[in-house]
């Protein structure tokens, strides 16, 4: 253990001497139930944009704004005092999922507790819990330093939970004022076991929904079954042809853009310490379930997918009614991997669903919404400078990850403004982001803000120059 410098020791001291407030401040911004997916909640997503824009004044970040996208707004500032030093863009979002099942919760989704080391509360993880780190890291280090080691701009996002539709707008709009030398996302997690990790792919998405209509109202299945097609087995079938006994999806083209792995890639997955007999322990199941010929962990970060999210139709209440519906639907998504593109996947998916539709009913897709799959560099200065912050502050080196999640906004970032991208979150693996009891490491947490002001420190010691390199 080396000692800390005086800087150091100033900062753990306003750390240690704010704990508490730090804490109560988590819980108020928990407290705001952000859905963005839920209409009745706008007006709470933009009272958590106005409690964050608040708080960036109180800590002394500039030009800070809540900024109109057409959606829930973005939360904008910078800090730009650190002459001849590196510009970071950090992201993160404040939207959360929604709650549902609620009766699933052991405490109201909206009121944090705080058990034995955990936080239990909607976004205490998926993501206030790292947004609001951030807010800690640069407030302690503004108040003890008086300055940061690094340029800021924070964007922090209200609608990424709900495809982050007008994001993307609005980031072309104001790319100018956006330059930076990289971009930080706070948004990830850990790997297996908590172990400190950087994501280095995330996967894409086409998210479509398909209704298949037969007749104006259900019909009597005594009186037309026989008759006519039934909206909701023709619904089945079309479901069953999109994907085959082994897991490979039946679209045809699917695969066209697909990037196979590497042997080096496969032997660098193959190495990470996954133990799969706790993975599956932890779910429950009897075993797991993809694609033949690939590992778990591949399947799961580095190939495609193809997944009915919710399916109804026809008589969902209790005891039997004869029935054959007049409608039936489905909502599908697919997670996409390099170089995937959504619009392309959603007009094959749509040209091959309305090939294999059964004739005596009408089918209609619909695209929903879509996300690039993106890659970062392991090897860029940005992403070894994480890796240098998160050995120093949880006492061991990260490991590599692909994650099967997505964050379309880090696509936008390395294509249309051109900014590398560093994923470096801090959420625990099984932390149940988007299902009831979702629960946040306190331990994560809190060294999350000492990693996040480490990095500062290791960006402003690698410069302008060396970020070029
Ligand atoms: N934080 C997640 C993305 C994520 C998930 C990263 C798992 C790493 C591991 C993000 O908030 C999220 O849930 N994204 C959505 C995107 C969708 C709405 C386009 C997702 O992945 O379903
Ligand atoms: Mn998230
Ligand atoms: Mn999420």
């Amino acid at each position: 253990m080396t000692m800390m410098t005086a800087t150091e020791q100033a900062f753990e001291d306003y750390l240690a001497a704010h704990a508490e407030a730090r804490l109560e401040s988590y819980k108020e911004l928990i407290r705001i139930p952000s859905i963005s997916a839920l209409p009745e909640h706008a007006a709470d997503c933009r009272r958590a944009a106005e409690w964050i824009a608040a708080d960036l004044e109180q800590i002394g970040m500039e030009h800070v704004e809540v900024a109109e996208t057409g959606g829930h707004p973005v939360v904008y500032a910078d800090w730009l005092h650190a002459e001849g030093a590196p510009t970071v863009l950090v992201y993160c979002h404040y939207d959360v999922q929604p709650v549902d099942p609620l009766d699933l919760w052991t405490s109201p989704p909206f009121e944090p507790v705080v058990v034995g080391n955990r936080i239990l509360g909607r976004g205490v993880a998926d993501d206030k819990g790292q947004l609001h780190l951030h807010l800690r890291a640069t407030e302690a280090l503004l108040a003890t330093r008086g300055t940061l080691p690094v340029n800021l701009r924070f964007v922090f996002e209200g609608e990424e939970e709900s495809s982050s539709a007008n994001l993307d707008r609005w980031l072309r709009a104001n790319r100018q004022r956006l330059a930076a030398h990289f971009a930080l996302i706070s948004d990830t997690g850990f790997f297996e076991g908590n172990i400190p990790s950087i994501t280095i792919a995330l996967r894409g998405m086409m998210y479509a929904q398909v209704d298949v209509i037969g007749t104006e109202v259900d019909l009597h299945s005594g009186g037309y079954g026989g008759a006519v097609e039934n909206p909701a087995n023709a619904l089945a079938r079309i479901i069953a042809g999109l994907k085959d006994e082994d897991g490979r999806i039946l679209v045809p083209g699917f695969y066209d853009d697909v990037v196979e792995l590497t042997p080096d890639e496969r032997r660098l997955m193959s190495e990470l310490p996954f133990d799969e007999e706790a993975y599956l322990a932890r779910l429950g199941l009897p075993e797991l379930h993809g694609e033949i010929g690939y590992t778990t962990l591949e399947r799961r970060g580095a190939r495609p997918t193809l997944d009915v999210n919710g399916i109804w139709g026809g008589f969902q209440g209790e005891g039997s009614k004869t029935i054959i519906p007049a409608h039936a639907h489905a909502k599908i998504s697919c997670r996409l991997v390099s170089d995937q593109d959504p619009d392309r996947v959603f007009a094959a998916f749509r040209d091959h669903v309305l090939a294999i539709a059964p004739a005596g009913v009408r089918v209609e897709v619909r695209l929903l919404g879509g996300g690039h799959p993106s890659l970062t560099p392991i090897d860029h200065p940005a992403t070894q400078a994480a890796a240098r912050a998160l050995e120093a502050t949880f006492g061991q080196a990260p490991v590599y990850i692909r994650e099967g999640g997505s964050i379309p906004v880090c696509a936008t970032f390395e294509q249309a403004l051109d900014l590398p991208v560093v994923l470096l979150g801090f959420d625990p693996p099984d932390q149940r982001a988007h299902a009831p009891n979702e629960w946040m490491d306190l331990g994560n947490y809190e060294t999350g803000i000492r990693t996040v002001a480490r990095m500062w420190d290791e960006v402003a010691a690698i410069g302008v120059d060396g970020l070029r390199a």
